[in-house]
């Protein structure tokens, strides 16, 4: 199968093949190769009317840099922002407005870095142009991914079959760790060694993951036990941004007997890789150590230059410039998300639950004392809405009825929100006429849960498994009042895999 990269977005690690990956390091070998040459300037015709946007709602030095050096050494240029400050998202601007305007404004490449997970691929659906992930929540950072992997590729001798590599920092709360070592994953015979407490291990999901790839993980009692028996010796930031109340003091306690200080690489052969920024205060790298021969992490900063170019340099060479339409992908309007539920037309208890309505919505088996919760937050009294919230403790019901006839896409967010798996029965000329479920992924990091973005939820069936097409997490449905039926049903009617949904008009 012949590789091609242009004009894709490029969003998760997962979404490369072995082939694609090996690709990839061939042409950021060729990119480094001009460098060692001093030719650093020898493809810089080849995207001279290119420009790439960047979008950093987040912190980044590498990442960002790293994308403008590799955009200017191959002719193009790069405009954007960093820190949203001095942007019109102060005034409230979504996700999707912006790209529309950075798309508006001409450019070619999107790179964006953004807190929620999966705004990037939110942002490569509403973008005619490609997309690339700088870095989505705890999610995703897939150049980071390639770019060790590049790493691994040159220091051992282009070769990433039979690799060993100890992780050592915050396996738990980063995206690096995932990716990577999903990404080896693609190479066989690949052992990783990890020591650290618990609460900053490698997650058991991610270790199960990795076995069923065939991948050993084996946990190590001490450092030294990890460095004593592995080639590379991956680092990393305790993430305390993401670690809610837990100090910096805790995290430091707990990394006491795992930083890196020169005692310990001294006595292994180990090449010692970080993503970088190590953090100062915690030192996870003693600083005696960046003199140590042992020392990788600066060159594998710099081979994210070589990397990012190779990889824009394929997205873009001899396309054509997109124009902009003006218009939004009509996909993007409607969700996948609603399972359709059963209308039992002559059941008791449909009847009883619509008997006093003959146009509106039964909102049913809420979570008992949501009710007021929804009449509040869909402002049903303000608007001149009837709403009839009731719980019947004998049958463990509760449910609302109101005289709106349809609720919309945000109101429907805004319930599920509150209480999830709620069933809704539109009513009309006093019988159901439309029962659905409203299912929202449950990840409290996901775009589609930010009600002002409007994203409407799409799912796929990853072999049996509901994920969310945005974050990718697994969905699970929990309500018992779903029956089995219609859980397969609704498994039945989702794309098999993450479909492409791009809008070129
Ligand atoms: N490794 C990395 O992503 O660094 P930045 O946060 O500085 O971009």
């Amino acid at each position: 199968m012949k590789i091609s990269f242009k004009n894709r977005d490029i969003i998760s690690i997962t979404d490369f093949s072995r082939e694609e990956i090996l690709y990839l390091c061939e042409q950021a070998k060729k990119m480094h190769g001009l460098e060692k040459n001093k030719e650093r300037d020898g493809l810089s015709n080849e995207l001279k009317n290119k420009a790439m946007a960047y979008m950093f709602y987040e912190p980044s030095t590498r990442t960002k840099t790293s994308f403008i050096t590799a955009m200017r050494q191959l002719g193009g240029s790069s405009d954007g922002f960093s820190g949203i400050e001095s942007t019109s998202v102060m005034k409230k601007e979504t996700i999707r407005d912006t790209i529309m305007m950075m798309e508006a404004n001409h450019f070619d490449v999107i790179v964006m870095r953004h807190p929620l997970g999966g705004s990037l691929q939110w942002a490569a659906d509403v973008a005619s142009v490609p997309v690339i992930n700088g870095g989505d929540g705890e999610n995703e950072h897939p150049t980071q991914s390639l770019l060790d992997i590049f790493t691994l590729y040159l220091l051992n001798h282009e070769n990433l079959d039979g690799i060993s590599i100890g992780f050592g920092g915050d396996l738990s709360h980063g995206r690096t760790i995932r990716s990577l070592s999903l990404a080896l994953s693609n190479f066989k015979d690949i052992t990783i060694r990890w020591a650290a407490e618990d609460f900053l291990g490698m997650p058991e999901d991610l270790v199960e993951l990795l076995n069923s790839r065939r991948v050993n993980v084996i946990r190590e009692k001490r450092v030294e036990d990890v460095l004593s028996k592995v080639q590379f010796y991956y680092m990393t930031r305790p993430q305390l941004e993401r670690m809610g109340d837990i100090t910096s003091k805790d995290v430091m306690k707990m990394m006491e007997k795992y930083r890196i200080d020169l005692n310990k690489v001294k006595e292994s052969e180990v090449k010692l890789m970080h993503p970088l920024p190590v953090n100062s205060e915690i030192a996870e790298i003693d600083y005696e150590v960046y003199f140590d021969e042992s020392q990788a992490f600066f060159p594998q900063a710099e081979n994210g230059i070589f990397l990012r170019k190779a990889l824009l340099y394929e997205m873009l060479k001899e396309t054509e410039s997109i124009q902009f339409s003006g218009k939004l992908n009509p996909l993007l309007e409607r969700g996948n998300n609603r399972l359709k539920r059963t209308i039992k037309e002559n059941a008791k208890e449909g009847r009883r639950f619509i008997d006093n309505i003959a146009e509106g919505t039964v909102v049913d088996h809420l979570l008992p004392g949501t009710e007021q919760k929804i009449v509040a937050e869909l402002e049903l009294t303000n608007r001149g809405c009837s709403s009839i919230p009731a719980h019947l403790p004998k049958a463990g019901k509760s449910f609302l009825k109101t005289d709106l006839p349809v609720l919309s896409e945000r109101e429907l967010k805004k319930i599920s929100l509150i209480t999830s798996e709620a069933t809704i029965n539109h009513i009309k000329d006093g019988k159901v006429a439309d029962k659905f479920v409203y299912l929202l992924c449950k990840n409290k990091n996901c775009v589609t849960r930010v009600i002002n973005e409007d994203v409407s939820p799409k799912f796929y069936n990853d072999n049996g498994t509901i994920r969310c097409r945005y974050c990718r997490k697994p969905y699970s449905i929990t309500s018992e009042k779903i029956s089995s039926k219609e859980r397969e049903e609704f498994l039945d009617s989702l794309p098999k895999e993450i479909e492409q949904i791009k809008f070129r008009s």
